[in-house]
């Protein structure tokens, strides 16, 4: 699976320039640049390379001619984008550049401000072109309290910390969302707000607009101060958030309210997984029936897609996991253990599951509910040589 993040190398000539173009090169989002002084005399930059950039930010030397044939005998579909930064009034040069497939020249000094809006363009476009169309995972509680959310949030951490995933998380209880109780994040966007300015949006911006939890996942809270009532948040553009998050993300979760309006029920016609969390009492099951009576017959949510998540379940209950598939008439049944001590104190202060009780059986619970949504394995373990010898890797 790619990753979407451009590597970018800047070859500078001289350490002044190199060092005002890394700084504002530095902040673009989805670029990882990779700067390196080479000594005017070189005719051959990119011979210095180890790995093949996706975008290459070239200042000439003193032998241009010699560089630019060069750097034209890479073959085409190998070369990487090109931005050159060299001498003014060279007309020839110039052609020869673009003639050589580089994708746009500067006159030396070269305005970083330039550079950069340059190379955002090339980001963008990169990323619109990208193949990645990510999984949708919807999460909904049979009842209020079911631990849906808790769930949704610890699962999505560990797609992105546990399994090496890029993966969003998002907050779709217009309401009551509590997604932000289970991190330690400061958001500066919430869910509705970037759906209501999702027109204007690009790959790029939705990325900027997320919080990212230093886990790497990227998170879309509800804000306790605003309040959406039904209606307020138009589909279509519901619609559009999820188009662009398929093509950011290799796998996106969410958690919705159980409640079944037009919006929601986009968000579930979208979903390729659909987990239904619930306990086990007699309430929950009469409605988790109830619920996918709903999904199945009136929803077609086809049962493959389906997933009923049994949470704080205990064999000593009255009622068996064999029973309780029995009387919903559904197999696909998953169940996650009690453990209130760690939860109740991972939720306080706002740390995951995995970072606060990575060995809890709560914790391993959730790791191969992850891995059954996702069909991948976490990372074998580490051995002896390779935890005492971490740069072996
Ligand atoms: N497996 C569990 N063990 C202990 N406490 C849990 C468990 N799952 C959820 N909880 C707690 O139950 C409460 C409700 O969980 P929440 O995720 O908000 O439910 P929902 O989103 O379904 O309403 C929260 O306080 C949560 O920390
Ligand atoms: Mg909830």
């Amino acid at each position: 699976m790619t990753q979407q993040t451009l590597t970018v190398f800047l070859a500078g000539r001289s350490e002044l320039s190199l060092k005002k173009l890394q700084l504002e090169l530095q902040g673009i989002p989805h670029a990882v640049i990779e700067s390196l002084w080479i000594p005017a005399v070189e005719v051959d930059p990119l011979g210095y390379l180890t790995t093949r950039p996706d975008i290459v930010v070239l200042e000439l030397g003193v032998d241009p001619d010699a560089e630019l044939a060069n750097l034209g005998k890479t073959p085409l579909h190998l070369r990487p984008v090109i931005f050159l930064i060299g001498p003014p009034d060279n007309t020839v040069l110039m052609r020869k550049a673009l003639q050589a497939g580089v994708r746009d020249y500067f006159v030396r000094p070269a305005d970083a401000n330039e550079v950069a809006a340059a190379l955002r363009r090339v980001v963008k476009e990169k990323l619109e072109s990208g193949s990645r169309y990510g999984q949708l995972n919807v999460f909904m509680n049979a009842k209020g309290g079911s631990g849906a959310t808790l769930i949704a949030s610890n699962v999505a951490h560990i797609m992105s910390a546990e399994l090496g995933i890029a993966t969003a998380l998002f907050d779709f209880d217009f309401q009551f969302g509590s997604v932000g109780l289970n991190f330690d994040l400061h958001a500066t966007h919430t869910t509705a707000g970037v759906i209501s300015d999702i027109d204007e949006v690009d790959l790029v911006a939705l990325e900027a607009y997320m919080s990212k939890h230093r886990s790497g996942l990227s998170v879309l809270t509800h804000s306790s101060q605003e309040i959406s009532l039904p209606g307020e948040i138009p589909e279509a553009k519901v619609k559009r958030l999820i188009e662009l998050s398929r093509r950011l993300f290799d796998q996106i979760v969410v958690d919705i309210p159980r409640l079944f309006d037009p919006v929601l029920a986009r968000v579930i016609d979208e979903a390729d997984r659909f987990v239904l969390v619930m306990q086990q009492s007699v309430a929950h099951v009469r409605d988790t029936k109830r619920l996918l009576q709903i999904l199945r017959n009136d929803m077609n949510v086809p049962d493959q897609r389906l997933l009923v998540v049994v949470n704080r379940y205990s064999e000593r209950s009255s009622m068996s996991l064999a029973e309780l598939k029995q009387t919903l008439r559904f197999n696909h049944v998953y169940a996650l253990p009690n453990d209130y001590q760690n939860v109740a104190q991972s939720t306080n202060i706002g740390q995951p599951l995995l970072e606060f009780a990575a060995n809890a059986e709560i914790t391993r619970g959730l790791i191969s509910l992850a891995e059954l949504l996702t069909g991948r394995q976490r990372r074998p373990a580490k051995n002896l040589i390779q935890r005492l010898f971490p740069f072996l890797d």
